[in-house]
């Protein structure tokens, strides 16, 4: 294992073709690697294709050309089905969106270890533990309408770390956040990422992150170039 790296990309391209608009090549990446325990910050304008690459990095979408391994696992390898059980167990998202369902804090949080086929049992009290983590012992039967936007993002987090991830994704997660907030937030998931030796990567064009990462990665018309937070006068 210490030989493969966590995630690995080749000659991976990605393109739109919606709605009869032209297509529109959104990323190209010849190659990349990020290693395991790294945790790294991917920066790029809006629509410069953050998202997109971290729904491929999840299996989510497929590329139009190229691979995308995780753990070495290349993920187009595996039928749909087996993809999303590779996700459920190796990989946590935290969706730009949130995502939750209108069911109890507790039973979001659940949802990876429920689909995983973990009897209720046992996944109920692991995913308490897990909303306790995110100091949110008191809210497992609220609905996500009945939370603010920040303890939604910490269900969000919850759930995505209740498999212990290998890999952690996290999307804009301090964007609808005041400053302290999205502080509190951002320690709580570097904390349990280095606890766990889980990789982290965050997509994000919030500057008050920048300081937080030894490894930035910037996309910029399609291509990711890796710059050390040295390189760009963070450090
Ligand atoms: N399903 C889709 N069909 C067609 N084009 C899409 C689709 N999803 C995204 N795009 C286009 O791909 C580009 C990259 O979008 P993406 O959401 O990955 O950007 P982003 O960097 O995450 O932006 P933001 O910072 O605003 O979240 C945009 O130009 C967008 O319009
Ligand atoms: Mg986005």
């Amino acid at each position: 294992m210490s030989d493969i790296p966590c995630l690995r990309l080749s000659n991976l391209m990605h393109t739109y073709t919606a709605n009869g608009l032209a297509p529109r090549t959104v990323l190209n990446v010849p190659t990349w690697q990020v290693a395991h325990g790294e945790h790294l910050l991917l920066r790029g304008i809006s629509g410069s294709g953050k998202t997109t690459l971290l729904n491929l990095l999840s299996g989510l979408l497929t590329p139009t050309q190229g691979s995308v391994e995780v753990l070495g696992q290349a993920l187009s390898k595996l039928t749909e089905a087996d993809r999303d059980r590779f996700r459920a167990q190796h990989v946590g998202y935290v969706f730009q969106t949130h995502n939750l369902l209108p069911f109890s804090a507790l039973e979001n949080v659940a949802m990876p270890l429920a689909f995983l086929g973990v009897p209720p049992r046992h996944y109920r009290p692991r995913a308490a533990e897990s909303l306790a983590q995110v100091g949110l012992a008191e809210w497992q039967h609220h609905k996500p309408h009945q939370l603010s936007a920040g303890q939604r993002l910490r269900v969000a987090v919850a759930r995505a770390l209740i498999a212990k991830p290998a890999l952690l994704l996290a999307d804009e997660p301090t964007a609808a956040l005041d400053p302290e907030t999205g502080a509190q937030v951002m320690d709580l998931i570097q904390r349990v990422c280095h606890a766990h030796k889980a990789t982290l990567i965050v997509a994000s064009h919030d500057p008050a992150l920048s300081e937080r990462f030894a490894q930035v990665a910037e996309l910029r018309g399609g291509t990711l170039q890796m710059a050390s937070a040295e390189k760009v006068g963070l450090l």
